[in-house]
């Protein structure tokens, strides 16, 4: 008897310490555009980060101090294997609400897509370009980069079209100076939409700076040292997938092609670094990222 109640104890012990563990990590990965940024939310968090510590003090002081007690183990046991299913399930509820936001901004992104024939499918071809990349990046610039907010940002990177009318969208040649001054107003109009959500103001300037060159003279002439890098990997994959995509007005080009022309506007165009990492991506990898129905070639 004396073996089961003090087995119940320490496995209770190990599995609080192990849920305030698991639950430090849940609260400090809770910075994205989807669950982050609130400050009563956080209040919240560090409440319940409290209340768990207390918790695993009082569990052992009390575990400890009635060694004999079987009933207090097993409500000391099952109070932790409680908690542990409560964040569990928090965390799975969390996720699905963040798969589910995620599709509706494809939907919403589907209709900016609609507008113009030439972009059909090219914004999520982008996102999912966008996340290969960054499974790529080396640690130091992963740990720069929340994945959840890449991921938005790269997905609604062309949100602002919406405000470009289609007369312009769909013009079969070439734009006027004045209708270039429309479409160069997309990346704005874009922040414009993003800011109305309070926590999307994070992402703003990676999709306000995803026309911008590593030589200056991108769509607002930033410096690369302002261009923020989440910005730059979009324009990389962006530059990607409008080559390989087909238009009204070109062909698809290959993807040996489309990595031979990033390669060349390294330093001038497009971010060195950022080319380097995403042309040595395994060339199936690169083309598993095309939508379907997407001609990649
Ligand atoms: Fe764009």
């Amino acid at each position: 008897m004396q073996a089961l109640i003090l087995t119940l104890i320490l496995t209770g012990s190990a599995l609080m310490v192990a849920n305030i563990v698991f639950y430090i990590l849940f609260i400090t990965k809770m910075n994205d555009v989807v669950s982050g940024g609130r400050k009563k939310d956080q209040v919240l968090l560090f409440t319940g980060l409290t209340l768990l510590v207390f918790f695993l003090i009082g569990y052992l002081i009390i575990g400890f101090s009635k060694p004999d007690d079987l009933v207090m183990a097993l409500v000391l046991f099952f109070g932790s294997v409680f908690v542990t299913i409560m964040l569990v399930l928090t965390k799975t509820l969390i996720s699905t609400a963040k798969e589910r936001s995620l599709q509706i901004a494809q939907v919403l992104i589907d209709v900016v897509d609609a507008r113009d024939p030439n972009l059909h499918g090219h914004s999520r071809h982008v996102q999912n370009l966008t996340m290969c990349l960054y499974r790529h990046l080396p640690k130091q610039l992963k740990s720069k980069i929340n994945p959840t907010s890449l991921e938005y940002a790269s997905l609604m990177h062309d949100v602002g079209k919406l405000g470009v009318p289609e007369s312009i969208l769909n013009k079969p040649g070439k734009l006027d100076e004045e209708e270039w001054k429309v479409m160069k107003n997309h990346p704005k109009i874009g922040v414009h939409f993003l800011n109305r959500v309070s926590s999307f103001q994070k992402i703003s300037d990676w999709v306000l700076y995803h026309h911008e060159r590593a030589d200056g003279k991108g769509y607002y002439g930033a410096a690369p040292e302002i261009t923020p890098l989440a910005a730059k990997i979009i324009a990389v994959c962006d530059t990607y997938s409008a080559i390989t995509m087909k238009r009204s007005y070109k062909e698809a080009r290959s993807h040996e092609e489309a990595i031979a022309i990033i390669k060349e506007a390294a330093g001038t165009q497009l971010d060195p670094t950022i080319v380097d990492i995403f042309t040595s991506i395994p060339k199936e990898e690169l083309l598993s990222c095309a939508p379907e129905g997407l001609g990649v070639c």
